[in-house]
């Protein structure tokens, strides 16, 4: 059994004992969800605009078995086996200690109004994804819920839809206003490829990832802060330039200067602006770059992306910049090295050949502890395919 397959089965073990043990008989469906790394397209989403985010080899696994009743009863390993328990029928409300239950009560409410038909479920919740690193933690746990009430119910529902639901439960309900990207990814991965996605038609195009490129993720460890504030302010400004420039979003907008904008615009409106504008084109140039194995092309443009999130978009934090300059230095600017996910801490991408990989380490390993005295945990991954059920033969 290869690494990956042998922490979902031992993620799958774990969350069967617990349901055995705490509800007294066997689950019947173990299905999974992939966490994702963006390797391009930084708040692009919301913008309508374009993202290359491939489902990484870190997972929420969830143990289920469909009631009788109206009864949701959720215990969460993690947490120290910490359970929620609500009713269907209800109203359901946000819970008054636990973050982690509002996922899955959003994630319920939200099929709800979409007239699914749902009877009450008892759920055991494990998951290896590091939480507060920008890797979708969150969306892999409302798309693995989905797709439990999904098989128990047996409910029509389509791959987008279940996307689509995640995002509206994290929106209407948990509060954080994000785009569709990383429920997206965790439903639609593949394999081996990243996924080029349209977030105005919702559109995937699978990118092959070149057989000798490694993709590392380097966690900062820095616990992301303000992310809801500071994300929900991003994207009102994003919404303010689009109404300004008189477009329905900055998708709509190409290749205007930041002086052009400058005369449309508010300073700081415009350079927000601008990275939004330039981050899409860059997105669709990697992808592109990718396809046609031109790699040294599409580690630049990453190179690039990185500077617009720090200079434009003010999402970056030291500790990031550092990393990103560290892996800039010891790889000869070849690491393609970006901060990824939603920003303000978390984790760096790199997409690099294989044969870097090790000196890169070594180099983040010895001098980020020397100049920030934190660790940083690097994890070299795989793409790997979306959600689905769990078979452990
Ligand atoms: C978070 C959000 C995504 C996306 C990224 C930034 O991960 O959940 O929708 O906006 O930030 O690219």
């Amino acid at each position: 059994m290869d690494n990956t397959k042998l922490e979902l089965a031992q993620l799958a073990q774990l969350t069967q004992r617990i349901f055995l043990k705490c509800y007294g008989y066997p689950d019947e469906k173990l299905v999974q969800a992939p966490a994702r790394v963006n390797l391009l397209g930084e708040h692009t989403d919301y913008n309508d605009g374009f993202v290359l985010p491939c489902a990484i080899n870190f997972y929420v696994v969830v143990a289920a078995a469909r009631r009788s009743d109206k009864l949701v009863r959720v215990i969460a390993a993690n947490y120290q086996n910490q359970s929620d328990q609500f009713d269907l029928d209800e109203g359901i409300l946000p819970h008054p200690r636990y973050p982690w239950a509002n996922y899955i009560r959003g994630v319920a409410k939200t099929l709800l109004s979409h007239d699914k038909i749902l009877t009450g479920m008892d759920i055991v919740i494990a998951g290896n994804i590091p939480q507060g690193a920008g890797l979708s933690s969150s969306a892999a746990l409302e798309v693995a819920i989905i797709q439990s009430f999904a098989s128990t119910c047996q409910l029509c529902i389509d791959r987008k839809e279940i996307a689509i639901i995640g995002q509206q439960a994290e929106n209407q309900f948990v509060g954080c206003q994000c785009g569709i990207m990383d429920q997206l990814a965790s439903v639609e991965g593949l394999r081996g490829h990243a996924l080029l996605i349209d977030c105005r038609s919702l559109e995937t195009k699978a990118i092959k990832l070149p057989d000798n490129m490694q993709i590392l993720i380097i966690n900062s460890n820095v616990r992301r802060e303000l992310v809801n504030s500071e994300y929900n302010l991003r994207r009102q400004q994003c919404h303010e330039a689009a109404r300004l420039l008189n477009v329905e979003a900055l998708r709509d907008v190409t290749a205007m200067n930041l002086d052009d904008l400058r005369t449309h615009l508010p300073q700081q409106v415009a350079r927000r602006a601008r990275h939004v504008i330039s981050e899409s084109q860059r997105t669709l140039d990697v992808a592109e770059a990718l396809e046609v194995l031109d790699l040294s092309k599409a580690q630049a443009l990453m190179a690039e992306s990185h500077l617009s999130m720090r200079e434009d978009f003010d999402i970056t934090v030291p500790e990031i910049d550092l990393i990103v300059k560290i892996v800039n230095e010891s790889s000869g600017n070849i690491g393609g090295a970006r901060m990824t996910g939603g920003g303000f801490g978390g984790c760096v991408v790199c997409l690099m050949q294989k044969e870097l990989v090790s000196q890169v380490c070594m180099a983040v390993e010895k001098l980020y502890r020397e100049k920030t005295t934190r660790t940083a945990s690097i994890y070299k991954c795989l793409a790997s395919d979306g959600a689905g059920e769990v078979s452990l033969t």
